[in-house]
């Protein structure tokens, strides 16, 4: 067996932003492009900007980088441990094949000194790369500042960010650098930079994650039920999906809503969710966005089927959640009425767990076999339990994270995969154990003070 085809170590280095979906991005990336994935439990925390893995190749590596926004480089795990000392002894334990190739006198290297929550001075770098072990370490090559051919890394880690840093590091690594991750689209797809943008538009890096945990590929067919702007779909459409959006708002989709950026006073006649597909270069991509209720369109016929189903539903937090609705008790008639007749329907409630059992039936029937849901579940964090989820028979969960969004609520990104076909008479429902909005919206929920106790809060 040839030393490149060895399973190998790898060392993955988070960013810090959004940490808490790092498992779950690198899991479903790695189901995605089929490769065999170990974690080391002992360095699974949440919070930890460290990982190390095992894959079977470098190029499953590579692959994984081609996707992920949340790892920012990954390393060929050379040697770590909880002190220089224990590193060096498992330096010299590494695979002496694997390391000979980078100690040519043919080629040049650099080696890096980064710090983890501790700034560590110039002078200090140096020391800590003069005191490497240079028996194991037998680089002939050239030192090359600007422009080396290999990099090498010594880490050091000393906790969280926010933690008081000990003296000495809790962990150090040292690696070959591989390559970087996708942490540049973040800039790349800001919305201050985008064309159509409105108050709900999902933030770039998170429509990034969201892409990768529906496991959207080339020719992905993606649909997003409660489209807004469509930030989630240009994400899907960068990874090389096909695209389709509904939303019931027909003076959004159209742009004709009030502009969300405080200086701007209209919204320019070029504004549309189209647009911004152009703006990237992804019309291609683009299939259409359609006016259309959630709770009620027959658009799709039961043969049409998604591989993702990727959304950010309403959750009433500025106004409440609305469905088509005519001589229902809680009818509404918008002002707007009058000046779009045709445009704007009469509204009613949409209750928030209707929301997600109408989801969840709507992803059973029509995502394809293993297709991904990805969407948000706002929750309140006092009374959230994990089997009260919304659950359906046809679909598995597959990952749920939480982001927290103050100390009362928080919203979970939740990934479910069809497992079962759906057969329209054989009991298949969504439910929900508990309906937690019943008693206040999430609305009432997010607003309500915080110096409320459990007991004052019945
Ligand atoms: C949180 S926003 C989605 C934002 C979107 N991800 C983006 O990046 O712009 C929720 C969207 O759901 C739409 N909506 C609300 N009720 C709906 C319904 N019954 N059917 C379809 N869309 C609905 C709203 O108009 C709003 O645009």
């Amino acid at each position: 067996m040839s030393a490149s085809s060895r399973t190998c170590r790898y060392l993955l280095y988070f960013a810090n932003e959004h940490i808490e979906f790092k498992i779950a991005e690198l899991k479903s990336l790695a189901s995605l492009y089929n490769i065999k994935l170990d974690l080391h439990e002992a360095c699974i925390d949440k919070k930890d900007p460290f990982l190390v893995v095992d894959l079977p190749s470098e190029d499953g590596a590579i692959q994984i980088m081609s996707r992920t926004l949340l790892v920012r480089s990954a390393y060929e795990l050379w040697g770590q441990g909880k002190s220089h000392e224990e590193m060096y002894r498992n330096l010299a334990a590494f695979h002496t094949d694997r390391m000979a190739p980078y100690f040519s006198a043919n080629t040049t290297f650099k080696i890096m000194v980064e710090s983890f929550n501790k700034t560590i001075t110039q002078k200090e770098k140096v020391q800590r790369i003069e005191e490497l072990p240079q028996d194991i370490l037998k680089f002939e090559g050239k030192v090359n500042l600007k422009n080396p051919v290999h990099i090498f890394t010594l880490m050091e880690y000393y906790g969280h960010v926010g933690t008081t840093p000990p003296d000495k590091p809790l962990a150090v690594y040292f690696g070959r650098w591989i390559c970087d991750g996708q942490r540049d689209k973040i800039s790349y797809f800001n919305l201050q930079k985008r064309h159509f943008i409105a108050n709900t538009t999902m933030d770039p890096g998170l429509s990034l994650i969201m892409s990768n945990l529906a496991r959207v590929k080339q020719n992905s067919l993606v649909f997003d039920p409660f489209v807004g702007t469509g930030s989630l779909l240009v994400s899907a459409a960068h990874h090389g999906a096909y695209i389709i959006g509904t939303d019931i708002d027909y003076l959004l989709l159209h742009a004709k809503s009030k502009p969300s950026r405080a200086r701007q006073k209209k919204r320019a006649s070029d504004e549309s969710v189209q647009a911004n597909f152009g703006q990237y270069r992804l019309e291609s991509q683009y299939l259409d966005v359609l006016v259309a209720d959630a709770s009620c369109h027959k658009l799709w016929r039961p043969m049409i089927h998604f591989d993702a189903i990727i959304t950010d539903p309403p959750y009433g937090i500025r106004e409440g959640a609305k469905r088509v609705g005519k001589d229902a008790e809680d009818e509404e008639k918008s002002s707007l009425q009058d000046e779009f007749p045709k445009r704007i329907p009469r509204l009613r409630d949409y209750h928030l767990s209707d929301i997600f059992l109408d989801l969840l039936d709507f992803s059973a029937k029509h995502l394809q076999m293993h297709g991904r849901l990805v969407y948000w579940l706002p929750v309140d964090r006092l009374d959230y339990k994990e089997e009260n989820l919304p659950s359906h028979p046809c679909l598995q969960l597959i990952a749920n994270c939480e982001q927290v969004l103050n100390s009362k609520v928080s919203r979970r990104l939740i990934t479910m995969e069809k497992v079962r076909e759906f057969q329209e008479n054989g009991g298949m429902t969504a439910r929900v154990e508990v309906d937690h909005y019943q008693d206040a919206t999430f609305r009432e929920r997010y607003f309500r003070p915080t110096n409320l106790t459990n007991d004052e809060d019945n």
